[in-house]
């Protein structure tokens, strides 16, 4: 099956080849083709090229795109999309005065999420994430890793590590999947930190290991949390399976994080809302990407990851929601792109490259996603009809999306 979209206004990040990586001064050329054409075979990207090139017969279906960009769906690199029920009550204790680590050191925060999942069953948390993924794909998210972490024992991680592989199988989008057992310290191992370490390391990993559940590591490196000691010792742990780490580190404080994961070879590094030189001089000529993740400082008001100073400095920088009931309840892209430009002094182009080709990189799926290439999936955004690129970060919480394709077929499938 051949289908062929003619008449696109701009066809936006077309990379003839491949690119992986897109670091410094380069994340701000974004390549388009105006008056452009996008040939699909079946889930791949078969051709694209300029309008007076195109070649009408070869098709089996022609779609007028008529002054509708496309662009690469979005590549969400860190979300915690499988989570039951809402956190509400802490966001009026916040606006009520109360900060983040208050609200933790009261029971609320991770645990008061992880004692919601124990408690729910396999197919209502499943039921509950299949209503999100769902709501993010029409955002455009066309890619998305998933974390575990709201378990906190070995029956509950595991259930959640059940559901997005479940997710993986039922929909279109390129799914990873992240052990993030050691996300916070839970209330029956209050003064046992260690106890826990080795319940995770000893007992949870293998497991995860054993059924394929997982294809990264994450641990919440931060004071109140784990150590940067706990960190390398769960990385070490988690090599011997093959799990690269994705980390969080350095949201609320500088502990050290940074350069130890860059050490243990992380894929990324995510948060990064302090940040300081010694951890910019760490991931200079490493292959860890940073992860900003606007939403979270956003909605809990904490300061915004220094994307400008990590740009200039020539290091790369990927953008994606952190979802989750507790710091970013949305999983919408599209806003995570505009708040890097509003707040984070990122160009349209840099956000957009963030939140694709840069993306790709920090889930492990440059050669599949992130960008308009011959032999990559057909994923990509169809908007409605706006003036240029640069309007869709300006207009900001509304919906310029008309239709999301996904793997070559249009989502929700459309019956003809
Ligand atoms: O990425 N910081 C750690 N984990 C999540 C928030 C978890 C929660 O509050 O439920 C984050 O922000
Ligand atoms: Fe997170």
């Amino acid at each position: 099956m051949k289908t062929l979209y003619i008449n696109i206004k701009e066809l936006l990040q077309v990379r003839d080849r491949n690119v992986t990586l897109l670091k410094g001064r380069a994340m701000n050329i974004l390549p388009r083709l105006q008056d452009a054409f996008l040939l699909v075979e079946n889930d791949t990207i078969a051709d694209f090229g300029e309008m007076r090139y195109v070649n009408t017969e070869i098709a089996d279906r022609v779609v007028d795109l008529k002054g509708r960009f496309v662009l690469p769906t979005w590549i969400d690199s860190h979300t915690h999309l499988v989570y039951a029920g809402n956190r509400e009550q802490e966001f009026v204790d916040r606006i009520n005065g109360l900060t983040y680590e208050e609200i933790a050191k009261k029971g609320g925060g991770i645990l008061n999420s992880a004692e919601r999942l124990q408690k729910t069953s396999e197919e209502e948390l499943y039921e509950q994430s299949r209503q999100r993924l769902e709501q993010v794909i029409a955002q455009g998210t066309g890619a998305i890793e998933i974390k575990s972490g709201y378990g906190l024992t070995k029956e509950a991680e595991l259930k959640m590590l059940r559901v997005i592989k479940r997710l993986q199988k039922e929909y279109p989008v390129s799914i990873k999947s992240t052990f993030l057992g050691a996300h916070a310290i839970p209330a029956n191992y209050k003064n046992n930190r260690e106890g826990y370490m080795d319940m995770v390391i000893d007992e949870i990993l293998p497991e995860v290991a054993r059924e394929k559940l997982a294809d990264y590591i994450d641990i919440f490196c931060e004071e109140g949390y784990f150590t940067v000691a706990d960190m390398e010792r769960l990385l070490e742990a988690a090599a011997q399976y093959d799990l690269a780490p994705k980390v969080h580190v350095n949201q609320f404080n500088i502990i050290g994080g940074i350069p130890a994961a860059v050490k243990n070879k992380a894929l990324s590094v995510d948060h990064l809302e302090v940040l300081n030189e010694n951890d910019l001089e760490a991931l200079k000529d490493s292959s860890t990407i940073p992860v900003a993740l606007p939403l979270c400082s956003f909605f809990i008001s904490i300061p915004y990851t220094p994307a400008r100073k990590i740009i200039d400095a020539g290091l790369p920088l990927a953008i994606a929601t952190d979802y989750n009931p507790g710091t970013a309840p949305s999983g919408n892209m599209n806003l995570a792109v505009a708040t890097s430009c509003i707040k984070m002094r990122m160009t349209p182009e840099e956000a957009i490259n963030a939140a694709t080709v840069n993306g790709a990189y920090a889930m492990g799926l440059s050669t599949s996603h992130g960008s308009i290439t011959k032999g990559k999936k057909a994923s990509f955004i169809i908007t409605r009809e706006i003036p240029s690129y640069e309007y869709l970060p300006y207009d900001f919480g509304n919906n310029n999306i008309d239709r999301v394709i996904l793997e070559g077929k249009e989502f929700p499938e459309v019956k003809a």
